[in-house]
Formats: structure tokens, C-alpha cells, sequence
């Protein structure tokens, strides 16, 4: 295989500082239906997700829970772990920054970038916001002491500090930037990067002195390595850098939430072009907010809990409506209600109902065999493959779900169960559309996709599939109704 044929992607290494929440959802599941596109590519895929574990903020909430950092992120990892498999997502590393692994490259990156003599010491003073583990400048506080994203004051510190030179590679990032128009997307966010870029850059500093738990800065080991530097590094760690799946695997696809893009941008990206390591991509998801547009907030009660909402629908039913109601990179609303809305008009009635039903027929007419026959239906598979090369998600499921209702609309003006003489060919260009459209849902809903390819009997392979005609004789095994309708 050559290099072309490997797809490295990662979503952002939550906070375990409570059990997972939407925009976690949000994120695992946008990146898994990437994951398994390229899959049915043909590529060979690295998927990774995980927990960012150091740093003040877990000391503070173990402390809380009257745990030590690791009796809490032992704690907490089943949550995340649980809403990985609860949402199918199909990940092939859950990377944890307190694992040794992780460290040993952590320590080589510090250790080499230093020998470049891009890392040298200095004192820092600034205001420290633990919950977003960044210091601010003066001019950036709300009023004079609050960090600006979480509106609480934040701590002034001065400390010893080991700085990296951050500022030398900005004009070597601005360039990078501006030649590679798929390097940071959507437009927005390569906008807003690109408008910070305007102001000189400071270095940045790399170490914490009050702050024990963490990574022991290998230059001298009495300071901790800085949260961020030590989380970002996870996407090199998890494809063991600087060996044999680093190589095959690197560059990577990078999603994540618009909160954290200058984390991404910026100091990773100049961090790895001072390590001459080729930069990833980067693709910026919007936020998941509550049903009437607000953020979610405990305080608000209006948080969506994602191990209670899939007690109550399935997996497939959350992800389909996620993608057809948020446009992927826009912020977007959870209602309940349109939820149910799109379950039972598009999943149980356009989907369910069309599979059902044509599977009644073959039971009825045929004897529970696949009729021979054309199929008369045409699919544009290339518009399709396009708005997912473009990472187009919405807009590929909403182009995907036009041929279902095309499927529906023919069965309807054909109707087999009146007319004996198209029978034939109508059931099986049914059945035949049926097996390539699950192919194309299949990143989308798998699980649902698997049911379909069961019931019908087909094999769920690659993309490459997706031409007309190529269902097999057999017989089908028609099985429960995919989706019940909730009131
Ligand atoms: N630990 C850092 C990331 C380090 S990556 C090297 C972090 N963690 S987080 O738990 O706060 O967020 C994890 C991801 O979830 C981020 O990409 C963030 O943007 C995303 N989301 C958090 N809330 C969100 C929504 N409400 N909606 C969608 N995604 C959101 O940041």
C-alpha cells in the first residue's frame, strides 16, 4: 500500500472533569462517519479519540470528589468509554495523555525542539484561567480580571517559565495557511485564524511551577509541562512517532470545536513546523446548543445527557438528526421534538417503511426470493462522493436521503402489488437501490445499514459497489421493522 492509501483522523481528547456531554457526542460521531467513509474508500484508517487528563483543573475536581487525579480519571474514563460504544463509534485508539506512551513522545518532542535551541528560559507573569488552562493577556479580561470565555476571574501568576519560540514561525504558518486552502476549514475559522495573525505573536510558555500534576518538564524536571503542549502531542503519540505508523499514518485530519482552533492552529501547528513535522488539516465543527439556541448549561437546565437520550432513542436516530439538523461546521439546536419528528417521518416512514414493505412483497409473491430483474433506478454516486471529499456531511445525507425518497416514489407510481407484470423487475431495482443507498448511509447509520444488508442479503464492502444491478440472487430474511415511531 502507499501512503496515499492512509487516513489518520482524530477528534479533540475530552476533559474528563465530568461524565461526557453533547458537544462530545457531536464530536465522536461527525468524526466517526469521516472515519468510516474513508473506510469504504478503501483507505486504511487511524481513528483516534481520548481523554486529556493533566492539568489544574482535574487536580481541583479530584480533589472535589475526594479522589486522587488517578482514582478520578479511572472514574470517569467508563463514561466516555460508554458513549463511544453507545454511538457505534468506530474508533481504533482511546489515547490517554497519563499513559507512558504518551510521555515518552512528550518528552522527545521538548527534548529535540530544545536542542534546536527554539526553547529557552524566562520569567511569566500573567492571568491563568484554570478552567480553560490558558493564560490571557491584560487587554483580553472582562473587566479588568474575568477570562473571557468563562467569565470568572482568573490568577495572576509569575513563575519561572521555559518559552518556546513561537513568534519565529509565524510567518512560515501565515504562508502555510494561505497556500493550502483545505489546511483550516470551514472559511470562517481560516478567517478568524488568519485575522489573528495579524498581531505579532508571543512566545509561549511551556511550563507551569505550581501545578504538579502533569508531565515533569524533561529540561528541569521541578516544573510541569504545559497542559495544551502536552495534550496536542497525543494525535503524534497515538501513531507511536516517530515510527512505522507515524510514517504510513501522518499527516492527520484534525475535528474539533470552534473553542479551541487557536490551541490547534497556532500553537500546535508552529510547535510542529519547529519539529519539521508536515502539518495536519484541521476541519472546525459548530456547538450543539439547547433546543431554543442557548449554549447548554447545568445551570440553565437545558443540558442534553447523551447516556440518558439514548435510553430513550436509538443510536442511529440521534446521529441521523444531528447531521440533517445542524449544518456540519454551523452551530446547530437539539430539540427533542424535531428529533422525533425527523425519526418518524424520515427514519420509520421513508427508510423502515420502504424495507418493510418491499420485503412483505417478496415474501408474498416470491416466496422470500430476490426476483431476477433491472434495475431501472440511476443514482449520481459522484455528487455524493464530492460533498464528502469536501467534508459536506449535511449536505451529502440530505443528497443520500433524495434517493430513498426516489426509491419510495417509484414503487409508488409502479405499483408491484397491482401490477404482476413489472413485478419483477420493480422488487428487484427496489431491493437492488435499497443495498446501494446502505452503502452510502452506512458511515451515517451503520447499525441500521447492517439490519438492511441482513434482512436483504447483500455484504456491506466499499464504496466501489455502488453501481446498479449487482444484487445477488437469494433469499431475503425479512426481520423486525427497523425503526418504531415515538409519539
Ligand atoms: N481537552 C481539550 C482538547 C484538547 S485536544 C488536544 C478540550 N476538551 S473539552 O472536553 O472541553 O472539549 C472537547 C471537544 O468538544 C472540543 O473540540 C470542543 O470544541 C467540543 N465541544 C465542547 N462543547 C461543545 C458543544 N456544545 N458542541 C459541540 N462541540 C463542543 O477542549
Amino acid at each position: 500500500m502507499t501512503k496515499k492509501n492512509y487516513f489518520q483522523i482524530s477528534t479533540a481528547i475530552d476533559y474528563p472533569s465530568g461524565p461526557a456531554h453533547a458537544g462530545h457526542m457531536y464530536e465522536k460521531i461527525v468524526t466517526d462517519i469521516i472515519a468510516r467513509w474513508k473506510r469504504l474508500q478503501g483507505f486504511k484508517v487511524h481513528f483516534s479519540t481520548g481523554l486529556d487528563c493533566h492539568g489544574s483543573k482535574i487536580a481541583r475536581y479530584a480533589k472535589d470528589a475526594r479522589k486522587t487525579p488517578e482514582e478520578f480519571i479511572k472514574y470517569m474514563e467508563p463514561f466516555f468509554r460508554e458513549l463511544c460504544e453507545k454511538y457505534n463509534i468506530s474508533y481504533d485508539d482511546f489515547i490517554k495523555t497519563t499513559e507512558k506512551r504518551h510521555k515518552k513522545v512528550v518528552i522527545k518532542m521538548i527534548e529535540d525542539i530544545y536542542k534546536k535551541g527554539d526553547i529557552y528560559k524566562d520569567k511569566y507573569s500573567g492571568y491563568y484561567c484554570s478552567d480553560c488552562e490558558t493564560y490571557f493577556p491584560k487587554e483580553e479580561l472582562v473587566d479588568g480580571v474575568n477570562c473571557p470565555t468563562h467569565n470568572k476571574p482568573t490568577e495572576f501568576l509569575e513563575e519561572d517559565s521555559y518559552f518556546f519560540k513561537m513568534s519565529k514561525y509565524q510567518d512560515k504558518l501565515l504562508e502555510h495557511i494561505k497556500k493550502n486552502p483545505d489546511y483550516l476549514r470551514p472559511e470562517k475559522a481560516r478567517n478568524e485564524i488568519l485575522n489573528r495573525l495579524k498581531e505579532p505573536l508571543r512566545d509561549l510558555s511551556l511550563t507551569r511551577e505550581k501545578i504538579s500534576w502533569g508531565i515533569p518538564f524533561p529540561i528541569d524536571k521541578k516544573l510541569t509541562t504545559a497542559i495544551w503542549q502536552d495534550a496536542l502531542i497525543n494525535y503524534l503519540s497515538t501513531v507511536d512517532y516517530p515510527n512505522k505508523k507515524y510514517k504510513d499514518f501522518w499527516p492527520a485530519l484534525h475535528i474539533i470545536g470552534k473553542d479551541i482552533v487557536y490551541h490547534h492552529i497556532i500553537i500546535w501547528c508552529t510547535w510542529l513546523l519547529a519539529s519539521g513535522i508536515e502539518l495536519p488539516n484541521v476541519f472546525v465543527h459548530g456547538f450543539v446548543r439547547s433546543a431554543s439556541g442557548e449554549k447548554m448549561s447545568k445551570s440553565l437546565g437545558n443540558v442534553i445527557d447523551p447516556l440518558e437520550i439514548i435510553k430513550k432513542y436509538p443510536a442511529d436516530a440521534i446521529r441521523y438528526f444531528l447531521i440533517r439538523e445542524i449544518p456540519f461546521g454551523q452551530d446547530g439546536d437539539f430539540s427533542e421534538e424535531a428529533l422525533k419528528e425527523r425519526l418518524n417521518n424520515e427514519l420509520a416512514n421513508d427508510l423502515g417503511n420502504l424495507v418493510s414493505r418491499s420485503l412483505t412483497m417478496v415474501e408474498k409473491y416470491f416466496d422470500g426470493k430476490i426476483p431476477k430483474g433491472k434495475n431501472e433506478l440511476k443514482f449520481d454516486i459522484e455528487k455524493i462522493k464530492k460533498l464528502m471529499e469536501n467534508y459536506e456531511l449535511t449536505n451529502a445525507l440530505s443528497e443520500i436521503w433524495k434517493f430513498v425518497q426516489e426509491i419510495n416514489k417509484y414503487i409508488n407510481e409502479k405499483k408491484p402489488w397491482e401490477n404482476e407484470k413489472n413485478r419483477e423487475t420493480v422488487l428487484y431495482g427496489v431491493l437492488d437501490s435499497l443495498r446501494i443507498v446502505s452503502i452510502l448511509l452506512y458511515s451515517f447509520i451503520s447499525e441500521t445499514c447492517e439490519k438492511i444488508s441482513e434482512q436483504v442479503g447483500f455484504e456491506i464492502k466499499g464504496l466501489e459497489d455502488c453501481k446498479i444491478n449487482l444484487l445477488k440472487p437469494g433469499k431475503i430474511k425479512k426481520g423486525e421493522i427497523l425503526f418504531k415511531k415515538v409519539e
